[in-house]
C-alpha cells in the first residue's frame, strides 16, 4: 500500500467482453476518473475485445457517449477527448486462436505508439465459462510472457466472480488459469473490496485505539452482515437462475467483508500479511454439519409484491427464469468462528433480492449492560449498544447507544452518533472499480482474495449448496417481493434471542 498516490505504471489494458454492461458502465468510466485523479499513466490504452465487429473509431464514439450516461453528473467531462484517444478494439471470439494472434499484433502497435512499456493488464469482463479459455488463449499465443523478453512488461490478468459455481469448479478454473499465469499475476476481483467502507472497516479497527479492545467476545453479543436489493432478477435469469443468492453474494462479497470484520490485525499492510490473516478468519469458521445446514441455513425465493410503493412480478414470472426455478433469491444463515476472539460469538449473515431498502451493512451487537440497574425506575428495555458500519447506500458508520430523555424521570431512549463519509469528505462519486483497477496497475493485490481464500470460501459453501440441491425447498415462492424475506429467517434469529437489524423507513 505504500507506493498509492503515483500514476499507475504504463500499460495497456485489454478488457475482453468490451461491448458487454460492466465495460461501459463501471470499467470505462473507472478508468476515466483514474484520469482525472492524475491516477492514470501518461503512456496509457485500453485495447476491448469482444465479438462484435467495431472499428477503432466507432469504439472510441461508442465509449464517449456511454462516459456521458456512466460517469456520474458530477464528473467534469473535459478530459473525455483526451481519454478514447487511447482507446482500441480488436474484434475477435474468445475460444478462436485467430483473435488472439491479431490481438497480440495490435498489442505491438499500440504499444509503440503510446509507449506502454510492454506493460498488459487483461481484464476478463466475459461470462464465467470464458475465463478459463482466454486463460489459455494467451497462453497459446504467448501473451502471458512478462520476462521481459520481445518487449514483455508486467502481464497482470484480472478475473471476475463467480470464482467456479462449487468446490471442485472452482478448483478446476484456478489450475487453468494457474497453468499459464503465476499466482502473482493473478487478480480475482471481488468489487465489495472496491468499496471505500469496506476498505474502511480495517482502518478503523486498526488505526483507532479504542475500538479493537472491544472487539472480541468478551464484548460483543454477535455480529450480522446484511446486503439487502431492492432489485429482482431483471431479465439476468441466465446467469442468476444458474447461481442463487449464495453463490452470487455469500460465497464473495459477504465472505470478503466478514474476514474484514472479523480478521486478526495484520503484523503490516503488506499483500501477504493482509491476505494471510483474512484466510485464517474463514479457515476458522466451524464446517457445517448436514443437520446443523438444515437447521442454521434459510433460503427463499420471492414471489409478487410491492416494492416501492409499485407491484412487482414475482421471480418466476421473469422471463428470463425457469418457471419452475427451485434457485434461492434470498439466503440466511449462522457461522461460528472458531477462535480465541470469536467463539461463542455468533455471525448471522443474510443476502436478497426485492427487499424493501437496498442496504449493505454490517452491526455489531455489543452485550447488554451487565445488570439492570434501572429496573425500578420503570425501565421496559435497555438495548444493548450497536455499531453500526454502512457500507451502502448512506456510507458511514453509527454508534447507537442509550441516552437519559431530559425530564424529572428516568426515562431512556436510543440514540445514535453518525460519522457519515459525503458530509465529511464531499468526496467524488466512483464506480467502485478505481482503486481496483489502480491496484492492479501499481501491482497491490492486497484487495484481491488470493486462491485459498476463494477456496475457503467454497469450503464454507459448497457443502450448503450441496445439501440444498439434494433437498429441494418445500415451497417456494415463500416471501413476497418488498418483505425482509421469509419467516424462517427472522425464526433464525429469534431461536437464540435475536433480531435482524432492519432500518424502520
Ligand atoms: C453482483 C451480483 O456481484 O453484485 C449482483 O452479481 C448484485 O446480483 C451486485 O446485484 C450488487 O452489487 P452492489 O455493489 O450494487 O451491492
Amino acid at each position: 500500500m505504500s507506493e498509492k498516490g503515483r500514476p499507475g505504471d504504463p500499460c495497456t489494458v485489454v478488457i475482453f467482453g468490451a461491448s458487454g454492461d460492466l465495460c461501459k458502465r463501471k470499467l470505462i468510466p473507472a478508468l476515466y476518473n483514474l484520469m482525472n485523479q492524475n491516477l492514470l499513466p501518461e503512456n496509457f490504452a485500453v485495447v476491448g475485445f469482444a465479438n462484435r465487429e467495431m472499428s477503432h473509431d466507432e469504439f472510441r464514439a461508442y465509449m464517449a457517449d456511454n462516459l456521458k450516461e456512466f460517469a456520474g453528473s458530477k464528473i467534469p467531462l473535459d478530459r473525455a477527448g483526451e481519454f478514447v484517444k487511447g482507446l482500441y478494439y480488436q474484434t475477435g471470439n474468445f475460444s478462436d486462436r485467430a483473435g488472439f494472434e491479431k490481438l497480440a499484433a495490435l498489442l505491438k502497435q499500440v504499444d509503440a505508439e503510446r509507449k506502454t512499456g510492454g506493460n498488459v493488464l487483461y481484464y476478463n469482463s466475459v461470462p464465467p465459462a470464458f475465463f478459463g479459455t482466454i486463460a489459455q488463449m494467451l497462453g497459446e499465443v504467448g501473451l502471458q510472457r512478462s520476462d521481459g523478453q520481445n518487449g514483455a512488461g508486467w502481464r497482470r490478468i484480472v478475473v471476475e466472480k463467480p470464482f467456479g459455481r462449487d468446490i471442485d469448479t472452482s478448483r478446476d478454473l484456478n489450475k487453468q488459469i494457474c497453468s499459464v499465469f503465476e499466482e502473482d499475476q493473478v487478480y480475482r476481483i471481488d468489487h465489495y473490496m472496491g468499496k471505500e467502507t469496506v476498505q474502511n472497516i480495517m482502518m478503523f479497527r486498526f488505526a483507532n485505539s479504542i475500538f479493537e479492545p472491544l472487539w472480541n467476545r468478551d464484548n460483543m453479543d454477535h455480529v450480522q452482515i446484511t446486503v439487502s436489493e431492492t432489485l429482482g432478477v431483471e431479465g439476468r435469469g441466465g446467469y442468476y437462475d444458474t447461481a442463487g443468492s449464495l453463490r452470487d453474494i455469500i460465497q464473495n462479497h459477504v465472505f470478503q467483508v466478514l474476514s474484514v470484520i472479523a480478521m486478526e490485525p495484520p503484523i503490516s499492510l503488506r499483500p501477504e500479511d493482509v491476505r494471510n490473516e483474512k484466510v485464517k478468519v474463514i479457515n476458522a469458521i466451524r464446517p457445517l454439519t448436514e443437520e446443523a445446514i438444515l437447521e442454521t441455513t434459510v433460503r427463499g425465493q420471492y414471489g409478487a409484491g410491492m416494492v416501492g410503493g409499485k407491484p412487482v412480478p414475482g421471480y418466476r414470472e421473469d422471463p428470463s427464469v425457469n418457471p419452475k426455478s427451485n434457485t434461492e433469491t434470498y439466503c440466511a444463515m449462522r457461522l461460528d468462528i472458531e477462535n480465541w476472539r470469536w467463539a461463542g460469538v455468533p455471525f448471522y449473515l443474510r443476502t436478497g433480492k426485492r427487499l424493501p431498502k437496498r442496504m449493505t451493512q454490517a452491526v455489531l451487537q455489543f452485550n447488554r449492560a451487565p445488570m439492570m440497574l434501572f429496573r425500578n425506575a420503570n425501565i421496559e428495555s435497555i438495548q444493548p449498544c450497536r455499531l453500526i458500519m454502512n457500507i451502502q447506500p448512506s456510507e458511514g458508520i453509527s454508534l447507537m447507544f442509550e441516552a437519559k430523555i431530559p425530564g424529572p424521570t428516568v426515562k431512556l431512549k436510543t440514540v445514535r452518533m453518525d460519522f457519515n463519509y459525503e458530509n465529511y469528505f464531499h468526496a467524488a462519486p466512483e464506480t467502485g472499480y478505481e482503486t481496483l483497477i489502480y491496484d492492479v496497475m501499481i501491482g497491490d493485490n492486497t484487495l484481491f482474495p488470493r486462491f485459498d481464500m476463494v477456496d475457503s470460501s467454497w469450503k464454507v459453501c459448497s457443502p450448503i449448496l450441496d445439501i440444498w440441491q439434494n433437498i429441494p425447498a418445500r415451497k417456494f415462492p415463500n416471501y413476497a417481493a418488498g418483505s425482509w424475506g421469509p419467516e424462517e429467517s427472522d425464526k433464525l434469529m429469534a431461536k437464540r434471542g435475536r433480531m435482524w437489524w432492519n432500518p424502520r423507513d
